[in-house]
């Protein structure tokens, strides 16, 4: 039995110094420990021993399990220290290094601008609405006062889906959808994608951005559209910005205007960011047409608003002095990063 004995402790020792890993250990743990290992099939086989050996084989077999469990421990921590040190080994840092740059995304210009202009209009009581792109002809034309046969089709021409389903020349088409939903008082800005069939240039692009707004309530009169868009103007472009209103012609609203503001480069001297004239034009506006309201279902003889439209990329070219609306679509980051 000694002799057994002292065969499985040299084997284990053999074996436990040899385990490279912990994989390796835990089989050799196994082998000679666990359950179907050798010392406890030893064990097992005690019922053979002459009972008056027993205490003295058992405590033989004690000893040799608690020598290979200090075996296996010592080998536990060479293990480990050897791993540790191949560790520091394979992970040597250089302080002196100079660090690695994060690149770190950046709101697009469009977004920068719209968040102010939304901020704004929260500011003066408006919530936002938003609609869909691919727009229903109605919606877009007709109910706006735009007949199939009217001029100002020729001047938004767009994408047809089918005969009656249009991608949005305009965020217009909100007016009429946010009426036919909501009673008054309403009073709503609606950003969003807007589509013309227009070739690409340093002015144009197929898609570009409006934000509509829209105001309906008892007793809303032409003077409210203007001091709301001065102050709107002022908040944007600064307290000291001069604004003047043109009469001009939209179907949908009547009367019509369109707001400029004086040149902030040249304060109305004329200069090449103002082309000459002094002014900037930056929206169209006016009082809703008893029409409009009529087909949104708002009674115009109880009711009246105003609406107005003012196109984003146009307003962020003129804040940052953008010369071409392609930059806004690129997303080249050399242009991205500089705002
Ligand atoms: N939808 C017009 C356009 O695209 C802009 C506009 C003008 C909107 C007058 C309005 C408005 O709401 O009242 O040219």
């Amino acid at each position: 039995m000694k002799e057994k004995l002292q065969g499985i402790l040299q084997a284990a020792r053999e074996q436990l110094a040899a385990a490279a890993d912990a994989r390796a250990l835990d089989e050799a743990r196994v082998k000679f420990l666990g359950k179907k290992g050798e010392l406890t099939a030893l064990l097992k086989g005690m019922k053979d021993v002459a009972p008056e050996e027993r205490p003295a084989v058992g405590q033989m077999i004690n000893d040799v399990r608690a020598e290979i469990e200090s075996v296996i421990e010592k080998q536990k921590e060479a293990i480990e220290q050897a791993a540790l040190a191949h560790k520091l080994e394979s992970e040597t840092l250089d302080v002196t290094l100079p660090g690695e740059e994060v690149v770190i995304g950046k709101k697009h210009p469009l977004n920068i601008v719209l968040d102010e202009l939304k901020e704004i209009f929260i500011g003066l009581g408006f919530s936002i609405a938003e609609g869909p792109e691919v727009e229903l002809d109605h919606y877009n034309f007709e109910a706006l006062n735009i007949p199939k046969d009217h001029p100002a089709r020729d001047t938004q021409d767009t994408f047809y889906v089918s005969d009656n389903v249009v991608l949005r020349t305009q965020t217009s088409p909100m007016q009429v959808r946010t009426m036919e939903q909501k009673k008054p008082p309403i009073r709503i800005i609606a950003p969003g994608r807007v589509y013309r069939s227009d070739a690409v240039d340093a002015t144009h692009s197929p898609l570009f951005h409006q934000i509509e707004g829209l105001v309906v309530d008892k007793g809303i009169r032409m003077s409210d559209l203007k001091g709301i868009l001065e102050l709107f103007a002022k908040k944007l472009y600064g307290e000291d910005t001069v604004v003047r209103f043109r009469p001009h012609h939209f179907p949908f609203t009547e009367p019509s205007a369109e707001m400029d503001i004086q040149c902030y480069r040249c304060h109305g001297a004329g200069c090449p960011l103002c082309k000459g004239e002094g002014w900037i034009e930056i929206l169209g506006c006016g009082m809703v047409h008893p029409k409009v309201l009529e087909v949104s279902g708002i009674d115009p003889e109880e009711y009246s608003g105003y609406a107005f439209g003012i196109g984003l990329e146009r307003t962020v070219m003129g804040r940052f002095k953008i010369d071409d609306i392609r930059l806004f679509y690129e997303n080249d980051v050399r242009f991205l990063h500089q705002f």
